[in-house]
């Protein structure tokens, strides 16, 4: 026996052969000769122990050592030489072994945000005690409904709870036949665009606006059609030509202007005459501080607006839930849309989402949220004007989760992604608003969240931000 005949048998000998797996051991020991003969480690022209002795040293059957080697002579890994027995085939040209693969970092937990990464909701107040006696309510001993086939429009006294909630909070009053649970906005997006529209249709769009959402069109084939936004929001422009529209009217995003009721009013009699759709997102608007909301759009036309929502902003983007409410005729087509690619919203958090709404206790997070928030709101504005009056000069907001901030005199000839930049050094996450707008060509100014952060967190990071600006810029 040469020396690669005899390492080719104690190969075999340690082969480990599962009798518990599923796949039966003819099929293994036929995978695991495949796997040696490609690796090199049965070289060509490597005589093969005899069906017999193979046998023994694996304790399985002759048959089962027979089939193998059958299958692998007919695949052309093997052959046999009259007389001689079996022999890995010689003709089989050298495969070189694939590159190794690159090593892959282990995963870390997130860094949390730091001042004034904006958008994020603050978890900590997140109410973890309420929701956890929730979700035990719901799962614990689960009603059998919950486990029976998912209708996929999601959990039925979810959506039953999220018509209440905007009756009493947005004045739009449908039922919760109408509304449709997703994973959240950005597959709402998704969903729409594939159900109202056909690849190639234009679609308009707020410029600046939410990158997902467009990101979610794009996907689906449509053409974009950017709309410019002045103070007052979104342009519909002249004789515009296309299948829908998505805006943000109750607050622009990201520059937080309310669409008046005239622009309001002129886009759905757009929308009716050149028969095409309005997607309006509404995902944060409960959070207005002072004055009260506009009726959104689609408490203006039943029939022709998609009223888009989430509780990524009003409770955790972890939650991964988000809503539409649809008018009659979308209730079949989206039904469809959502068969193709099977519902993404976990039914889990869906039930306790329902009884938490129910009990009114989503309500009262939502007021606490809003006053804390509006508080920040306040801290920021007023530690900015003390340590920053000359750089960053902050508009008027009523709602929100983030300021957007001019910039001062003493700033006026830096570009906003420069003084981003320089935060950044100074571990501060300022947003250009510049790089809102597609070619990075904006408006200057800059973005600030403060709904997830401490008062102090926000008053710290403001006087670190002065020290750094002030000794650039004085
Ligand atoms: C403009 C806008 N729309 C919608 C959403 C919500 O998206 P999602 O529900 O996919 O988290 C966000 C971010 O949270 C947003 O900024």
């Amino acid at each position: 026996m040469n020396s690669e005949q005899t390492n080719l048998q104690a190969a075999l000998f340690g082969l480990g052969l599962d009798r518990a797996a599923p796949a039966p051991l003819h099929q293994q020991l036929t995978e695991a000769l495949r796997q040696m003969i490609l690796s090199g480690r049965a070289a060509p022209g490597t005589r093969l122990p005899a069906s017999r002795q193979l046998a023994r040293d694996l304790s399985v059957s002759r048959q089962t050592t027979l089939t193998a080697l059958d299958q692998l002579l007919a695949e052309g890994y093997l052959e046999t030489r009259p007389g001689a027995g079996t022999y890995v085939a010689r003709d089989l040209p050298h495969l070189a072994p694939p590159p190794a693969p690159a090593p892959i970092a282990t995963p870390t937990a997130p860094i949390p945000a730091r001042p004034f990464h904006p958008g994020a909701p603050d978890m900590a107040q997140f109410p973890h005690a309420v929701w956890a006696r929730h979700l035990d309510r719901a799962w614990r001993r689960p009603a059998p409904e919950l486990l029976a086939l998912p209708d996929p429009f999601g959990w039925p006294p979810l959506r039953a709870a999220i018509a209440a909630h905007l009756a009493a909070w947005r004045g739009l009053d449908r039922p919760g036949a109408q509304v449709m649970i997703t994973s959240g906005a950005t597959e709402t997006f998704e969903l729409l665009a594939r159900a109202l529209f056909r690849p190639g249709d234009s679609v308009l769009v707020e410029s600046p606006g939410y990158g997902p959402m467009r990101s979610a069109l794009t996907r689906a084939g449509l053409a974009i059609t950017r709309m410019a936004v002045d103070d007052d929001g979104a342009i519909l422009p002249d004789g515009a030509r296309a299948r829908g529209v998505i805006v943000t009217p109750s607050r622009h995003y990201p520059m937080g202007m309310t669409l008046p009721l005239a622009r309001r009013l002129a886009l759905i009699d757009w929308a009716r005459r050149t028969n095409a759709w309005v997607i309006e997102d509404d995902y944060d608007s409960e959070f207005r501080y002072t004055g009260a909301p506009l009726p959104p759009l689609a408490a203006l036309d039943a029939e022709r607006v998609i009223y888009v929502g989430s509780f990524s902003k009003l409770l955790s983007p972890a939650l991964r839930l988000g809503y539409a409410v649809l008018p009659q005729a979308l209730l079949a087509p989206l039904r469809a849309a959502l068969a193709e690619t099977g519902p993404r919203a976990s039914l889990i958090p869906q039930p306790a989402l329902a009884s938490f709404m129910e009990s009114g206790e989503f309500a009262t997070h939502l007021r606490r949220m809003r006053r804390l928030y509006g508080q920040r709101q306040a801290v920021l504005r007023a530690a900015l004007a003390r340590a920053l009056p000359d750089h960053l000069i902050a508009a008027p907001d009523p709602a929100g989760m983030h300021l957007l901030c001019r910039p001062g005199p003493a700033l006026e000839q830096v570009p906003d992604t420069e003084i981003a930049a320089i935060a950044r050094d100074a571990g501060i996450t300022l947003r250009a608003l510049s790089a809102y707008w597609p070619d990075g060509d904006g408006p200057q100014g800059l973005v600030l969240g403060y709904a997830g952060f401490e008062p102090e967190a926000l008053e710290a990071a403001v006087l670190r931000l002065a020290d750094v600006l002030k000794a650039r810029y004085p």
